[in-house]
């Protein structure tokens, strides 16, 4: 958990920043303290464009469809890839109770007292639990709407031991994520002209690092001037977000953000910084960023999977040849990439400009 010691605008008094959740309930805020605001700019959407567009794609096709149907699939998922770096994934069999089971036991945990919560305040990137607020509070001077948890749960399960039955919901759900994003991998490597077993073996899929991202984002007073998550890419190859029914995820598409609507029963999926590696820039990581609202407190759960720690991440010799297609990113290992990752701000930006060739 930050510690940081703020100045109380409204109350002209200092105070620890343990959760904003907490901070938001008790102090009943009306108005959005000044280090928290940004300026419109920043948190506005000045030319929005229609959400009708992004992607979908019916998982139940990729497991169960005739061979034609699977190649059919096979190059949508490759366009939506290609074009977006960002779909909607519905028909994916993961069962609706479980789903809400997860919710409402991440819900739990952001309801611990700050004081339980400390316990799980990691500060190391590679701390295999941590829970904290904003998004990298310890470099911030304005802050993010937002509290956290984030957990390891492949190759090594972890979870914290409270709330009661959040480490068995937890197992649970993320044994069912995990096959469901094994899956689309299959079929994304298939669309880049790689066998499906491509990236299991290249990154080592079978010890390959998962992550639990619980998102909390309270109600916000006014919206306008605070941001839930700054615009960033994730690192990993493939992130799979599930929401409470509450939107707020904006994706950067053509150089505009577009709004995301919540469809029932249905993950967000995108492509993370080391598909883009691995592809050679053929399918690019999204930039994305999560928004705020004065309506209801919004949970997402984003599932982030990646290769295995240890293995150096290079552009697929496949998809490089010397004339047309160099390679356009130097190899890193995946955990090197993630300790960089945390010891620098980000300002929209990300460590995948570090290695561009
Ligand atoms: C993330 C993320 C977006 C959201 O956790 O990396 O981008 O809508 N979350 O919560
Ligand atoms: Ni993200």
């Amino acid at each position: 958990m930050a510690q940081s010691v703020l100045l109380d605008p409204l109350k002209h008094s200092t105070f620890l920043v343990g959760s904003l959740k907490h901070l938001s309930e008790t102090n009943l805020l009306t108005s959005v303290p000044s280090n928290y605001t940004f300026t419109p700019l920043e948190t506005t959407n000045p030319d929005p464009i229609l959400d009708d567009e992004i992607p979908t794609i019916d998982f139940s096709i990729l497991t169960t469809g005739t061979p034609d149907q699977r190649s059919q699939i096979v190059r949508d998922l490759g366009t939506a890839c290609q074009e977006w770096g960002f779909f909607m994934v519905v028909n994916h069999g993961v069962p609706e109770c479980l789903r809400e089971r997860m919710l409402d036991a991440c819900h739990a945990f952001f309801d611990l007292t700050d004081e339980e919560k400390r316990e799980y305040a990691g500060k190391h990137v590679l701390d295999p639990i941590r829970c904290g607020t904003s998004f990298n509070a310890s470099v911030e001077k304005i802050f993010y709407w937002r509290d956290y948890l984030k957990v390891f749960v492949h190759p090594v399960f972890h979870s914290p031991d409270k709330p009661a039955g959040f480490r068995e919901i937890s197992s649970e759900y993320s044994a069912s994520i995990r096959q469901m994003a094994m899956e689309l991998l299959k079929g994304i490597s298939e669309s880049l002209g790689l066998k499906e077993c491509y990236m299991d073996k290249a990154l080592q899929l079978e010890v390959g690092f998962q992550i639990f991202i619980g998102n909390f984002y309270p109600r916000c007073p006014q919206p306008e001037l605070a941001m839930g998550m700054p615009a960033h890419s994730d690192h990993g190859l493939l992130t799979v977000l599930m929401e409470n029914g509450v939107a707020g995820l904006q994706v950067m598409h053509n150089g505009k953000w577009v709004h995301t609507k919540t469809v029932p029963n249905s993950f967000l999926v995108n492509i993370g910084d080391h598909m883009e590696i691995l592809s050679n820039g053929k399918y690019k990581s999204v930039v994305h960023r999560a928004v705020v609202n004065n309506k209801s407190a919004r949970i997402s759960i984003a599932m982030a999977h990646g290769p295995s720690l240890d293995a150096l991440v290079a552009p697929a010799p496949e998809l490089v040849d010397g004339k047309n297609h160099p390679p356009a990113y130097r190899a890193m290992k995946y955990k090197e990439y993630l300790e960089m990752q945390q010891s620098n701000q980000l300002n929209g930006k990300s460590i995948l400009d570090t290695i561009r060739l």
